[in-house]
C-alpha cells in the first residue's frame, strides 16, 4: 500500500494523480521527481483551515522545495514564504510571493542579503544573534529603512526528533537563549532602525508528537506577556515548522490539533501567528521514481541496485532516514528482500537495507515515497550524475517543471584558467 494518497495503484499500476508514473517514466527517463500540485494545495488549505479562527499568516518552508512551479503553486492560493537566504527570496519573488508575507530566517544572514531583503520590504527578519540584531541596524540605518524584527528564541526543549533535525535545545546553534531574552530584546528597542515587533520560535523538524510544541509555546507566550511589561509592542507570535509526516507508520497529530494546540497556548495573547512548515505541506506530495539496474546476488544478500542515488535523495545516508519502496507495477505476487542501493561509489549509498518489496528485474519502475521535502533541493552531482528532472502533476496532465541538465551544460560550468 502506498501512504500516499495522491499516489494511488490503479489496476496495480502507480498514479500520480490521475497519470500513470510509468507514462512519465517513458516520456522523461528515470529518476525522476514527481509532484501532485492538488496534495500541494490540499495540505496548503488544511492549515488555512485549522488556524482560520485566527489572524494566520502561512510562511511556506522554502527549503523543504523550491522548485518555482511549487511556490506559484502557493503563491496562487496567497502562500507566504520562509527564507534562508537571498537565493529564497528572489526565488519566492520571482513566484509571485508578495514581500510583505516574507520571514527572513537563518543564523548567519550576510549584509547583502540583508540590504536586499530591506529593499523588497519583507514582512520580518527573525534575528538569531545579537550580533546580527546590530548589523541588521547598521544595514537599514545607512539605507534609511526599518527592518521589522523577531527575535528567534530558544526554549531549551527536547523535540524528541532526529538529532541533526533538532534545532531547540540549548546546544543548538540557533537563536537567543530564552534566559537571555529580555536582554537581547531591550538591546534590539535601543537599536536606531529597527522595530520589533514579534517573537519567533522553531523547535525542530519531523515532529511526531504535539507536547514539544506545546511546552514551547507556553514558555513563548510567558515570554511575550515579560516582553510587553518591559514596554515591547509584540503584535507577532511566528511558531515555526515542524510538524512530521507520516514516513512509514508514525502516527502524525493532524493540522488541526497542532493548530488547537498552538491556539490554545497564543490566541487570547492576540498577536498574528506566523507559521513555517515545509515537510507538511511538501513530503507526502512528491515520489522519486527509478529504474532497477539490476538486481546483483552477494555471497548473503540481494541488491536491488537502482539509477537513482545518494546524490539525488540524501535522506537515507544522511539521517539514516526510513522511505518507503514500492514497486510501480505492483501486480507481481512474489516478494523478495533486498539490500536497495544506488549506483554512487560509496557504501552509504544505500536506501534501505533488508527491505521487503516485489520481486524485482532490471528495468523495473521503483518509486521511492514521501521524497517532496528535502529531496530535489538537496541533490547534487556527485560522480557527476545529472540531478534528476522534477514532474508536476494535476489531475490528468503533467509538466516537467525542471529539465535533467546536460553534461555540456555541467562540464561547461567549470573553467580551465590559461595558465594550467
Ligand atoms: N522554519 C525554520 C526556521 C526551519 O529551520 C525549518 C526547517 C522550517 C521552518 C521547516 O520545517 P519543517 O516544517 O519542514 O519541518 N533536511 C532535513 C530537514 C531540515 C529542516 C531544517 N529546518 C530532512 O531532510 O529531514
Amino acid at each position: 500500500m502506498s501512504t500516499q494518497k495522491h499516489f494511488p495503484y490503479v489496476n496495480n499500476k502507480m498514479f500520480a494523480e490521475k497519470v500513470d508514473l510509468s507514462n512519465i517514466a517513458h516520456h522523461v527517463g528515470t529518476p525522476f521527481y514527481c509532484y501532485s500540485n492538488t496534495a500541494i494545495r490540499q495540505n496548503f488549505q488544511a492549515y488555512e483551515h485549522a488556524f482560520s479562527s485566527q489572524d494566520t499568516l502561512i510562511c511556506y518552508a522554502v527549503k523543504a522545495n523550491g522548485n518555482q512551479a511549487v511556490l506559484s503553486t502557493l503563491a496562487k492560493i496567497g502562500s507566504g514564504a520562509d527564507v534562508v537566504s537571498m537565493g529564497e527570496i528572489l526565488r519566492a519573488r520571482a513566484a509571485g510571493i508578495p514581500a510583505e508575507k516574507i520571514v527572513y530566517s537563518g543564523v548567519a544572514k550576510a549584509e547583502v542579503e540583508i540590504e536586499y531583503a530591506l529593499n523588497e520590504g519583507i514582512f520580518q527578519f527573525n534575528v538569531e544573534s545579537e550580533p546580527e540584531l546590530e548589523l541588521i541596524s547598521q544595514v537599514a540605518k545607512r539605507l534609511d529603512k526599518v527592518a521589522a524584527i523577531a527575535i528567534r528564541i530558544n526554549p531549551d526543549v527536547c523535540a524528541n526528533t532526529h538529532a541533526k533535525i533538532s534545532t531547540g535545545k540549548s546546544e543548538n546553534k540557533f537563536g537567543v537563549p530564552i534566559s537571555k531574552a529580555r536582554l537581547a530584546y531591550k538591546q534590539a528597542a535601543s537599536l536606531p532602525n529597527i522595530k520589533v515587533q514579534g517573537v519567533d520560535v522553531h523547535i525542530g523538524s519531523q515532529l511526531t508528537e504535539l507536547a514539544p510544541f506545546q511546552e514551547a509555546y507556553q514558555r513563548i507566550a510567558q515570554l511575550i506577556v515579560e516582553l510587553r511589561s518591559d514596554g515591547h509592542d509584540i503584535s507577532v507570535v511566528d511558531i515555526g515548522g515542524g510538524l512530521g509526516i507520516t514516513y512509514l507508520d508514525e502516527s502524525i497529530p493532524s493540522k488541526q490539533a497542532y493548530a488547537d494546540v498552538a491556539q490554545a497556548q497564543l490566541s487570547h495573547l492576540g498577536c498574528k501567528i506566523v507559521i513555517e512548515p515545509g515537510r507538511s505541506l511538501l513530503g507526502n506530495a512528491g515520489v522519486l521514481v527509478s529504474s532497477v539496474v539490476f538486481v546483483k546476488t552477494g555471497e548473503e544478500r540481494q541488491f536491488l541496485i537502482l539509477d537513482v542515488g545518494m546524490n539525488d535523495l540524501v535522506r537515507p545516508s544522511m539521517y539514516d532516514a526510513y522511505h518507503e519502496i514500492l514497486a510501480v507495477d505492483n501486480s507481481s505476487t512474489e516478494l523478495k528482500t533486498y539490500d536497495v542501493v544506488g549506483p554512487v561509489c560509496e557504501t552509504g549509498d544505500t536506501f534501505a537495507k533488508a527491505r521487503t518489496v516485489k520481486e524485482s528485474k532490471s528495468g523495473d519502475l521503483i518509486a521511492i515515497m514521501s521524497c517532496g521535502a528535502y529531496g530535489a533541493v538537496m541533490s547534487s552531482t556527485y560522480n557527476t550524475r545529472m540531478l534528476a528532472p522534477e514532474v508536476m502533476v494535476k489531475e490528468n496532465e503533467f509538466a516537467i517543471i525542471r529539465q535533467r541538465p546536460s553534461y555540456e551544460a555541467v562540464i561547461n560550468a567549470d573553467n580551465v584558467p590559461s595558465w594550467v
